[in-house]
């Protein structure tokens, strides 16, 4: 048996703190609104010296160090996000410029669902035996792209970074099932629409292609109360499990309201329940790796703790999976570390 287990984890956000305060002066919203319909109360914001690229790094460099490994030891990174800092090149690529190393890179974009699709691949990966160590991060700076007269959705996004190290193990820890899913045809209820390579043949529908985040609302949340629930379910069913073995839900930090909904499906009280969206906001692809590094770093986790991810976002796309927490069977001698396949390439300093 090969698995993939979770040995190292990282966060990192901006300093810059916008609190429903900050945003009752800059659209006519309050407090109260904000915080019942959503949880939110402040998120962390890019300022001129942040990028998608470096809470990327920071947050890898912790999970590395967790993991007691070094950007040499990893033969794989996978960057989840929907806003990597240039379309050419990789947001991956960017990374491991930073980092060092010659591990392979490539992005994937499954909006806020990415982290736990990325989590996915690697895993398979690593079980597949083509990989024994790889680095995951989930990663965005959607408010780049947020309208700040756009009340409706400038309360919602923060920015941030996760990452988590996958390592070989021969016991069943790490993702034991996975749930993934997508409806391209609703892709308008959700999605940026000036930012690509597409242009309009017609200079009058360039107005209606401004790089800004366009939301329709309600529908985004009819379809993530019954996606959360629907995919959490089928994940732990998946794994072979009852909700009754189920330790922690880790849920994409969206809407108070969409995780209660998915918490009542899995018959979880609220303190099986990690929260930290009322700091943090929506981080899209972040937001799980974020909440896994804070519940880990709150004790939360213990060895064979099983633990469910499930995520939303645009596409509309959604993702869901059982981990089981620990580190049991992964061989830490310097023995079991590969040696870089192209030792000495792109090696920094
Ligand atoms: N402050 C005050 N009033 C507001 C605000 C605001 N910030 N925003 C909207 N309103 C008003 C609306 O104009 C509307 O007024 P009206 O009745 O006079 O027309 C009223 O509040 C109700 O608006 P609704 O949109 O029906 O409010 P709802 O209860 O649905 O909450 C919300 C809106 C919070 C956006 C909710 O629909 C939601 O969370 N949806 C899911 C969004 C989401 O999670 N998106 C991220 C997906 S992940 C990714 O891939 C990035």
């Amino acid at each position: 048996m090969r698995n993939a287990a979770i040995t190292g984890w990282g966060m990192a956000v901006p300093d810059r703190v916008l609190s429903n305060a900050d945003l009752e002066r800059m659209v006519e919203t309050t407090d109260e609104w904000i915080t019942s319909r959503t949880g939110i109360k402040e998120r962390r914001i890019v300022g001129p010296n942040d990028s998608t690229t470096s809470l990327s790094v920071a947050a890898a460099r912790q999970a590395l160090a967790r993991a007691e490994l070094t950007p040499g030891d990893i033969d794989l990174i996978i960057v989840a996000t929907c806003t990597p800092d240039q379309f050419l090149v990789s947001q991956a690529c960017l990374v491991q410029g930073e980092l060092g190393g010659s591990a392979g890179a490539f992005d994937l974009g499954a909006a806020c669902a990415g982290f736990v699709y990325a989590l996915a691949v690697g895993s398979h990966m690593v079980q597949s035996g083509l990989h024994d160590r790889v680095l995951v991060i989930g990663a965005d700076t959607l408010t780049r792209f947020v309208d700040y007269t756009d009340r409706s959705t400038c309360i919602l996004f923060g920015d941030g970074a996760g990452a988590v190290v996958l390592e070989a193990t021969t016991e069943a820890r790490g993702l034991l099932s996975t749930v993934v899913g997508a409806d391209g045809g609703g892709y308008k209820h959700l999605y940026i629409p000036g930012w690509g390579a597409f242009v309009p043949e017609s200079a009058e529908l360039f107005p209606e292609y401004r790089p800004y985040l366009q939301m329709n609302g309600n529908e985004v949340f009819r379809f993530a109360v019954r996606v959360m629930g629907d995919s959490a379910v089928e994940a732990v069913a998946k794994a072979n499990l009852t909700f009754d073995d189920i330790d922690l839900l880790i849920p994409h930090q969206a809407n108070q309201r969409i995780i209660d909904a998915a918490a009542r499906r899995l018959a979880l009280p609220a303190e099986k329940v990690w929260i930290n969206l009322d700091r943090y906001g929506n981080t899209s692809a972040a937001s799980i790796p974020i909440a896994i590094a804070e519940a880990a770093g709150a004790g939360m986790l213990h060895e064979g703790d099983n633990v469910v991810l499930v995520a939303f976002g645009g596409g509309l796309a959604w993702a869901a999976g059982v981990v089981r927490w620990g580190v049991a069977g992964v061989c830490k001698d310097a023995a079991c570390r590969k040696q870089p396949v192209m030792s000495g390439v792109g090696q920094h300093e």
